[in-house]
């Protein structure tokens, strides 16, 4: 959840660290420092809460250097505050750490320092790590780092460095990302791409067990235990622009509007010119094996999850199979039924979510295929699961998940039609209609924004002067909804709840009083007679209903208060516009709030603890 970031070179390394950290700051944000080392002597500047006060800090102490580590922390042992805040030191400053992850046994190991003389001055897991150090050096950096590590239980990526060999840092990752970017002359270590790319876009991924030592002359790379290894350089193929703002005030705005492009890229390659076919490549699985799946598993958590409640009525629909949507927090600890015929498909957008990756390994254990949908290319879960869908969203900064989500949507809509026709479950005709639909989706997401944007800002003041919103629709509708209320909730802090529009009357239309805000998506034609009355009960009992509705039907404007309406496409289809109204709405309540919108409270972009 934290972030880690690294540099050696000739360059003043304060500012690379500061703006890596920067770029970083969504992995974790309630505390932040940096550690320079500079001729015989290490300094540490370490501050709580946002990184400008880190930066201003920095600024007022003037750092020199140019090898240095950085640090933005999400805490798990320890308050938030500036002694507990990374990077760490032993009893002296000779030896610091940063360090993402938990060290299991740390109190064991903070047991036996103390006996040994140590002194502690923070409540973390991670400053053992700076005194095992520290007690364990005997001149060769590289041999008390593989010693110390060996000591270690429990999941870590840190990096080191010390005063008494100035001229590197060593990388160790097991369970928790570290990369080491390849510059001129130059080189960065970093859990996160986006870090380092304005840097450079080449990298070595570092595997579990694996350890890069790291110099201005190059990098040794190796496992913990000695044996040298041979890695190839992985060039990373998004845009430095990409993992900035662009003029927008937030990401999350930015990142809603990159959506068209954002699935443009989704699509790019992958729909025959014809419209015949959906081609997917990278899928190893073959058609015939593809066909034997009687059973699928969708694992995933928060908005991935909500990405595979829309899977099921996709797949279910299209492709006539029964598929199970799990939260990957309760998958890996009930013992689910998956076997050697069941394909487990697990959705991550970082590809780096503990849950979801324990999930991973619980299914593969029981014999399951696991396929990944991911955006992080090289990251754990898509290295480990036995098949990849990259989605191609870019990076994704803000903590709310906008274009991942759609770019996660649409990747399940090319795998339900391929898998559809494989099954031989829908015509041809159908087929190319769907694949003629889904090319047009970049164009009408681009509509909507452009549409229903100004709408938002506009009457989003009335949402924000309450404290419950729900969110109704049936099918499909019901699925994107839950994503409405989640936005909602994860960046406005306004409680919103969200229910299948026929299930309000028993028992939650109790909640339902004077101008409390219902949004009512209705775009599911089997049903729309049902959701309209459900509109109606709500608004008998007088709710502010805002419908998204797929064609302004009389009937269905007259009952709302507020309609946004989404272009005409096939009913199935509906998911990846519907949503994006959702977004706007979240977004701009948020604002109007004056809520930190990119970076709300509690929350970290990527859940690397369970
Ligand atoms: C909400 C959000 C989270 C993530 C969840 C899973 O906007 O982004 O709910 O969806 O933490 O993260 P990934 O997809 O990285 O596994």
């Amino acid at each position: 959840m934290c972030g880690i970031v690294g540099y050696i070179g000739d360059k003043k390394a304060s500012s690379i660290l500061i703006d890596g950290l920067n770029k970083l700051e969504y992995r974790g944000y309630d505390s932040a420092g940096i550690a320079l080392c500079h001729q015989d002597q290490v300094e540490v500047c370490k501050q709580v809460g946002k990184l400008n006060n880190l930066e201003e800090l920095v600024d007022e102490k003037k750092p020199q250097g140019r090898m240095g580590i950085g640090h933005t922390r999400w805490a798990t042992h320890g308050k938030p505050s500036t002694p507990n805040s990374h990077p760490h030191t032993g009893c002296e400053d000779e030896f610091v750490v940063v360090h993402n992850g938990i060290i299991e046994n740390y109190l064991s190991l903070k047991e036996e320092l103390l006996s040994q003389g140590h002194n502690f001055s923070s409540e973390t897991d991670t400053e053992a790590l700076a005194h095992l150090l520290e007690e364990n050096y005997e001149g060769d950096l590289e041999k008390t780092v593989r010693r110390v590590t060996a000591k270690l239980e429990g999941s870590y990526a840190f990096v080191v460095m010390t005063v008494n060999e100035p001229d590197k840092l060593i990388a160790v990752r097991k369970d928790s990302p570290l990369i080491i970017g390849i510059g001129d002359g130059e080189y960065f270590v970093a859990s996160d791409i986006p870090a380092i790319l304005s840097h450079t876009d080449e990298v070595y991924i570092l595997d579990d067990g694996e350890m890069g030592v790291v110099t201005k002359d190059g990098v040794d790379l190796s496992t913990i235990d000695g044996e040298p290894i041979n890695k190839d350089i992985f060039t990373v193929d998004w845009d430095p622009g990409m993992a900035e703002k662009a003029g927008y005030d937030h990401f999350m705005i930015k990142e809603i509007h990159e959506q068209p492009e954002s699935l443009r890229r989704a699509i790019s390659g992958r729909l025959s010119i014809d419209n015949q076919q959906v081609i997917l490549e990278e899928l190893d699985l073959s058609p015939e094996e593809l066909k034997g799946y009687e059973r699928i598993y969708i694992v995933a958590c928060g908005t991935a999850y909500h990405s595979g409640l829309v899977a099921k009525y996709l797949i279910e629909d299209l492709v006539k199979i029964s598929v199970e949507v799990d939260i990957a927090s309760e998958f890996r600890y009930r013992d689910p039924l998956v076997s050697e015929d069941t394909l487990v498909i697990v959705v991550s957008q970082s590809g780096e979510t503990a849950d979801t990756l324990a999930a991973v390994r619980e299914a593969q254990d029981k014999g399951a295929r696991v396929l990944a949908i991911s955006n992080v290319v090289g990251s754990t879960i898509p290295r480990e699961a036995d098949d990849v869908i990259y989605i191609h969203a870019g990076p994704e900064i803000a903590v709310a998940s906008t274009k991942a989500y759609i770019n996660m949507l649409m990747v399940f809509y090319l795998l339900s039609i391929h898998l559809a026709q494989i099954k031989e479950s829908i015509s041809q005709e159908k087929a190319t209609d769907l694949i003629a639909s889904l090319k047009n989706i970049p164009n009408q997401v681009a509509q909507i924004i452009k549409d229903s944007e100004k709408v938002f800002e506009e009457f989003a003041s009335e949402y924000a002067k309450h404290e419950n919103a729900f969110f109704i629709g049936r099918g499909l509708d019901y699925a994107v909804a839950l994503e409405g209320a989640l936005k909602l909730k994860e960046i406005s802090y306004l409680h919103a709840e969200s229910y299948p529009a026929g299930e309000l009357k028993h028992g939650t239309l109790a909640l339902i009083e004077d101008n409390v805000p219902v949004v009512a998506l209705a775009t599911q034609k089997s049903v729309l007679d049902k959701t309209l009355s459900n509109i109606q009960e709500v608004q008998a009992r007088g709710a502010s209903v805002t419908g998204v509705v797929l064609n302004k039907k009389e009937e269905v404007v007259d009952a709302l208060d507020h309609v946004i309406e989404i272009p005409e496409t096939e009913e199935v289809l509906t998911s990846i516009l519907t949503v994006v109204p959702l977004q706007l709405l979240a977004y701009y309540v948020a604002v109007e709030k004056g809520c930190d919108v990119d970076q709300p409270r509690n929350l970290a972009k990527s859940v690397t603890v369970e």
